[in-house]
Parts: C-alpha cells; sequence; structure tokens
C-alpha cells in the first residue's frame, strides 16, 4: 500500500473519497453542493451524528471524481477517532473491493495509517480469486502532516502480521513454521536462536516437551534478542504462548471448543508482531522475544492425568487437566527468562482461559502483575494504541486452590476464577526480583464478530499495547 500526504481538496480521482465530520462540525460546503444539498438531508435521515468510525456512504455517480464518497465521524478529532474514522473507511474500501482512497479526517497521520492498514485489512488466501475483494493499493491523506506515515506503516505492518500468524490453519502455522517465522525476522539487530525437541529437552524445558510430545510436529522454544543502536535505556522480556493448536491432549475439549483453537498461538503471534517492529520503530529497549511452541494434541506419547512435570526452574506440577498447557509452556519460558539478570520487566501474552473471555468478553485483554503501577503503565499504553488491557486482582489468597497432592502444585485450580488461578500458577515461575506482567488475551486474539474496524477473526491483539509501552522505553 502506497501512502503519500498533499494539502488541497479532498475531491480528487480515487475510488473512494471519505471525508470526516467531527460530533461538533459539519459537512463541508463544497461536498454538499456538487449533491445539491442532498447529501446533508440524506445524513439527517440516517441520524450521523459524527461519532468515531460512524460511516455512511454514497454512490458518486459522477457528481465527485471516484465511485464512491464516504462520510466518516471523526468524533472529538482526537488520534483515537481520528485512528478509527479512517480505519472505517479503509474497511468500507475493502469490502467495496476499492483500491485507491482519498481521505481527509484530520491530522495523526500516524494513527490514519494504522487504522487504515488495520480497517482494510481481510484474511482471505484461501478463498476463490473472484471470491477476494482488492485491497487498498493507494492513499492520499489530505490536509495532515506526512510524518507519521512511516511509523503507522510499521505499526499496521506488525498487527497484520501477527493477524496472519492467528488466522492461518493449524495445518499451516505449527511449531516448525513459527520457528520460520521468527528465523525470517532475523536481522543485524535481531538474532533468533530455536532450540529442537531434543535441545529444549535437555535444557529442562519439561512443560514445553509434555505438552508437545503428543503430536508428530515437536515443539520448539524461541529466543530472539533486538539490540538497539547505541547503549539500551532499558532490557525487557516478552514471552507468548504458542500453542498452534490445543485438542486440549487427553482431557479432550469438545468439537464446539476446538473450532477456533488455531488461535491458541495468538501470544507468541504478539511477540513475533512486536519484534518485527522494533528496528523500524527505533526502539531504544534491549527486547527479548520467547515463546514455546507446540501442538497439544492426543496420541501414545501424549503426557497424561497423574503426571507431575519438571520445570526449568526445577519446579515441579502434577497434571490434573491436560487442557491447562499453556501454562506449562508459559512456566519454561518465564524461568528462562528469569535466569537474564539484566531483564527487569517481563511481559507475557497468552490465549490462557476460557474464564477470562466469561470475565471480560472479547474487547479486553485481562492484565495481572506483581506491581500495580506497571499494570497502569500497560493499561495506559493499550489505551494509547486502541485497544483496552483491565487490571485483574492476582490475589494471593487463592494460592491454596493450586495446591498439589504428590507434587507441591498443580496445573488446575477449582470452578471459581480460573483466570486468576492460571495467573498464579505462573507466578511459581517468575523470579522475585522481576517486575512482571500477564496478559491473559483469550478473548481479544480471535474475535467472532467484527468489532469497530476490525473484521471477524484474529486482531492482534497485545502488539498496539506493547509497542506503545516499548516505543516510551
Ligand atoms: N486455549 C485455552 C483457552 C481459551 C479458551 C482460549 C477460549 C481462547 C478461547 C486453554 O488452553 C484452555 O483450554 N483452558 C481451559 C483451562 C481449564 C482446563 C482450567 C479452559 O479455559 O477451559
Ligand atoms: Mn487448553
Ligand atoms: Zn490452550
Amino acid at each position: 500500500m502506497n501512502v503519500i500526504a498533499t494539502t488541497g481538496s479532498v475531491l480528487g480521482p480515487a475510488e473512494l473519497i471519505a471525508v470526516g465530520v467531527s460530533k461538533t462540525g459539519s459537512l463541508p460546503a463544497a461536498i454538499d453542493k456538487a449533491f445539491d444539498g442532498q447529501l446533508s438531508a440524506a445524513l439527517a435521515d440516517d441520524k450521523f451524528k459524527g461519532t468515531a468510525g460512524a460511516l455512511t456512504a454514497f454512490r458518486s455517480l459522477g457528481r465527485v471524481p471516484g465511485k464512491w464518497l464516504a462520510v466518516v465521524g471523526t468524533g472529538s478529532g482526537s488520534p483515537e477517532d481520528v485512528r478509527r474514522a479512517a480505519g472505517a473507511a479503509a474497511s468500507f474500501a475493502r469490502d467495496k473491493g476499492l483500491a485507491s482512497l482519498r481521505l481527509e479526517v484530520g491530522d495523526h497521520a500516524e494513527f490514519q495509517v494504522e487504522g487504515i492498514i488495520a480497517g482494510n485489512y481481510r484474511f482471505d488466501m484461501y478463498k476463490d480469486e473472484d471470491d477476494r475483494k482488492s485491497p487498498l493499493e493507494s492513499v492520499v491523506l489530505v490536509n495532515a502532516d506526512a510524518d507519521g506515515i512511516e511509523t503507522g506503516a510499521v505499526l499496521g505492518a506488525a498487527r497484520s502480521l501477527t493477524r496472519d500468524l492467528v488466522n492461518g490453519p493449524a495445518e499451516d502455522i505449527h511449531p516448525q513454521s513459527m520457528a520460520a517465522a521468527a528465523r525470517k525476522l532475523a536481522s543485524g539487530q535481531l538474532s533468533v536462536d530455536v532450540w529442537d525437541y531434543a535441545k529444549l529437552k535437555a535444557e529442562g524445558m519439561g512443560g514445553i516437551e509434555a505438552v508437545g510430545r503428543g503430536s508428530d510436529r515437536k515443539p520448539v522454544f524461541v529466543h530472539m534478542v533486538y539490540t538497539p543502536n547505541g547503549t539500551p535505556t532499558a532490557e525487557v522480556a516478552l514471552i507468548g504462548k504458542g500453542v498452534t493448536f490445543d485438542a486440549g491432549g487427553l482431557s479432550i475439549k469438545p468439537s464446539s471448543g476446538m473450532m477456533d483453537m488455531r488461535c491458541d498461538m495468538g501470544g507468541a503471534g504478539a511477540v513475533l508482531g512486536a519484534m518485527s517492529a522494533l528496528e523500524g520503530l527505533g526502539v531504544n529497549a534491549k527486547v527479548h522475544g520467547i515463546f514455546g511452541a507446540a501442538e497439544n494434541m492426543l496420541g501414545p506419547n501424549a503426557f497424561k492425568l497423574g503426571d507431575v512435570l519438571t520445570f526449568r526452574n526445577g519446579k515441579k506440577a502434577e497434571i490434573h487437566n491436560t487442557d491447562a498447557e499453556g501454562r506449562l509452556l508459559l512456566a519454561d519460558c518465564l524461568s528462562f527468562a528469569s535466569e537474564i539478570d539484566e531483564v527487569t520487566h517481563i511481559v507475557d501474552l497468552a490465549t490462557l482461559t476460557g474464564a477470562a473471555v466469561v470475565a471480560l468478553g472479547e474487547h479486553y485483554t485481562a492484565c495481572y502483575s506483581t506491581h500495580d503501577d506497571f499494570a497502569r503503565t500497560l493499561i495506559d499504553a493499550a489505551e494509547a494504541g486502541g485497544e483496552a488491557f483491565w487490571h485483574m486482582p492476582l490475589e494471593q489468597l487463592y494460592k491454596d486452590k493450586l495446591k498439589g497432592e504428590m507434587a507441591t502444585i498443580k496445573n488446575l485450580g477449582d470452578r471459581w476464577g480460573g483466570s486468576i488461578t492460571a495467573a498464579l500458577f505462573l507466578q511459581n515461575f517468575v523470579g522475585d526480583d522481576k517486575i512482571w506482567a500477564h496478559l491473559d488475551i483469550a478473548g481479544p486474539a480471535l474475535i467472532g464478530s467484527k468489532e469497530r474496524h476490525l473484521a471477524k477473526g484474529a486482531t492482534g491483539a497485545g502488539v498496539p499495547g506493547l509497542l506503545r509501552w516499548l516505543r516510551d522505553l
């Protein structure tokens, strides 16, 4: 997608001309005039009030250049509202297969471009040619500052990478292809180390090993390191759950609950998306990107209920349900990150529990942290990035629910507070000296219906918030 900024009139050549109207603004007179005053009347009929992302579109029928004219609400004109307006225009363009957009929604070019890429995204690579709609090829931002275009493009591409990985069928997105996706990011500033099954087993990663060994496609452990130009301002680790398909293992899921379980590598996908953008954004912190990838399957070699696993940090846990597998992979990754002395902050992302979705729905990521101020930092970063994290209690009183019989802990709590007990399980593997946050993205990673300018399916949850936080370090 080629994006440029220009000055002048929005009424120029493009398949879609989109003009923003704020809550307090009104349609530019020149446009209303081109439609003999019919447009403002039509908007009134549609009860168009300039709400951010609201869109009413008309065929131009030769009255203005281009095929369509869209009026989009820019709300208060804030960066977030501008992002939604641009996203709505781009989503409409994709639905109609329009290849060029001329857009005037105010300034904040970075947010416009990010919104356009997110709104224009569709996952249609498996569709017949004539069942696909053209993506935007060229975009002209009218009366916006060109400065943010490049940054917006990097942010947008990062999110699209994550969405492609999460949307992709498990037959194509499996541990080996996740490792390949990491290797593709390697550069002078980004190193990639992949441990195969034999190596991760020898390295004491009993959680990743157990979850992954029931599949013919053996698990991998991936460690990426981004090094900034100049002395790093901070050193942090991002960790992702990379279960490329979660059948539940021997504690098999019902068919309905398994349908979307290709999304279960959403945490690792978000880590890959975020890592892909660090160089382009010029992030000043050193960032470790870590994930374990595995298929949680049933087979002659699958791990079993009643097994006792030993993790990287030497702790053991007994298995009461093989479907509570994400925490097992994450345990090894958290232990690994905790071994790195220079790392001060660890953030893990995981499609960890159905309980988080029950509690918060598909819009919110559940955010847990050992440090309330760090949770606040991440929640603010998410909001600035255009997504929503919600602060959840890491309630230590519930630790008793994880007491094992043979081993000190087990991998399953009781019926209640399942997202909290999952977070408490993870806390066993975080070094005492680390500032840690856990993001349960089970709700927003893959949504069942369109939300704002984001199509049904993968949303790239976690990527905008993480990148906002990392850029501020
Ligand atoms: N991957 C699932 C969680 C999930 C559910 C993600 C829905 C996205 C949408 C996870 O591995 C899982 O199966 N969790 C169990 C935990 C239970 C066995 C303690 C769950 O939520 O039911
Ligand atoms: Mn599971
Ligand atoms: Zn899972």
